[in-house]
């Protein structure tokens, strides 16, 4: 497979680090420097769906595809209103698309974990054309009362449609199987027979865990999609990383010691935006005219689960 188009939509709504400190005990002084984050998007008006179409609609365009003609599609979210149908199914009746799709909750990485889902039904032969739209809204995770969650996260939504050719080189999906570094609870209706003690929380995380696991697990993943594909760091173009902090960007570059201008990076105005930060940056760099024919990129995602993936692309 390859990737035709690419597409993304933010919400409107742009919240600095000094809107955050009117309520919350922080400061762009603690924020910037620890994560690299200046401002985030967060829906206030906007539908996430709505934004997921926007972008679906734009990358359809860019790829030259018709909706009508998208024959499977992969919705990556971890929160959205509907618990029941999939947001892909509620993405899918206001885009126009006909197809089935399979929403999957794999957190930051899930944009890597649709591609690679992808890829094995390109090669079971069944498929043309394939969408996959990652749309999240993490600002409604986090309690904005806990500073060390909500400053982290911004919303929006990204697409890419896949076409049929021989462009994914080679992935890496990992798994150090834990809940609790990174996780929330929400309550589900009582039932006459529950006894058990039941209650919400907002998104618990254990930051300095999470950094680690980042670090090793995307490291990891980098070195055996490499190694699977026969390429070397110097071979890749461009690596882009899930955006959860500058600091884990940047130390993964240290450690590969590749130049600053193949690690693009978006986080300054954006924040995580769980698994569509890696496809919105996909986007903008594309716009802006980054890649060439042949250009490699390499993907890696890490997060909730423990999960993490890496994934090699010829552009
Ligand atoms: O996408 C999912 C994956 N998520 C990640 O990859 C996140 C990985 N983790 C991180 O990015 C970092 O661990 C954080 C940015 C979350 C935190 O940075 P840190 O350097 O690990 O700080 P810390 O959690 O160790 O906190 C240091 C201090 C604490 O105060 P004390 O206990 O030293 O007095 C915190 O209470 O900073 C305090 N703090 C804040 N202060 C001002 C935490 N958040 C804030 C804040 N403003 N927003």
């Amino acid at each position: 497979m390859k990737i035709a188009g690419t597409g993304s939509a933010l919400p409107t709504k742009q919240v600095t680090n000094d809107d955050l400190s009117k309520f919350l005990d922080t400061s762009d002084e603690w924020i910037f420097p620890r994560t690299g984050i200046k401002s985030r998007h967060v829906i206030s008006d906007e539908n996430l769906e709505d934004l997921a179409v926007e972008a679906v609609n734009k990358a359809l365009e860019m790829a030259s595809v018709a909706a009508c003609d998208i024959d499977f599609f992969i919705c990556s979210n971890v929160v959205n209103e509907y618990i029941t149908p999939g947001l892909g199914c509620v993405i899918a009746s206001k885009a126009g698309l006909a197809c089935p799709s399979i929403d999957i909750n794999c957190g930051c990485p899930g944009f890597v974990y649709g591609m690679d889902i992808i890829d094995k039904y390109f090669r079971s032969g069944t498929v043309k054309n394939v969408l996959l739209v990652a749309a999240e809204e993490p600002s409604r995770m986090t309690a904005w009362t806990d500073r060390s969650t909500c400053v982290l996260f911004g919303d929006g939504a990204a697409a890419a449609v896949f076409t049929e050719g021989g462009n994914y080189l080679a992935s890496k999906l990992s798994a150090r199987p834990d809940p609790d570094p990174l996780y929330q609870y929400h309550l589900m209706e009582p039932t006459p027979y529950v006894t058990k003690e039941e209650y919400s929380l907002p998104l618990q995380m254990k930051g300095r865990e999470v950094f680690k696991f980042a670090i090793t697990a995307c490291l990891d993943d980098i070195k055996t999609v490499l190694d699977k594909a026969g390429k070397k760091v110097e071979d890749i173009d461009y690596f882009l990383i899930h955006q959860a902090n500058q600091r884990i960007v940047d130390s993964i570059r240290g450690h590969l010691g590749v130049e600053e201008a193949k690690f693009p990076t978006n986080i300054i105005d954006h924040g995580n935006s769980s698994s569509a930060s890696c496809l919105i940056l996909l986007d903008e760099c594309n716009r802006k005219g980054m890649f060439k024919r042949g250009d490699l990129l390499l993907f890696s995602g890490f997060g909730a689960g423990l999960l993490s993936g890496s994934a090699l692309l010829e552009w």
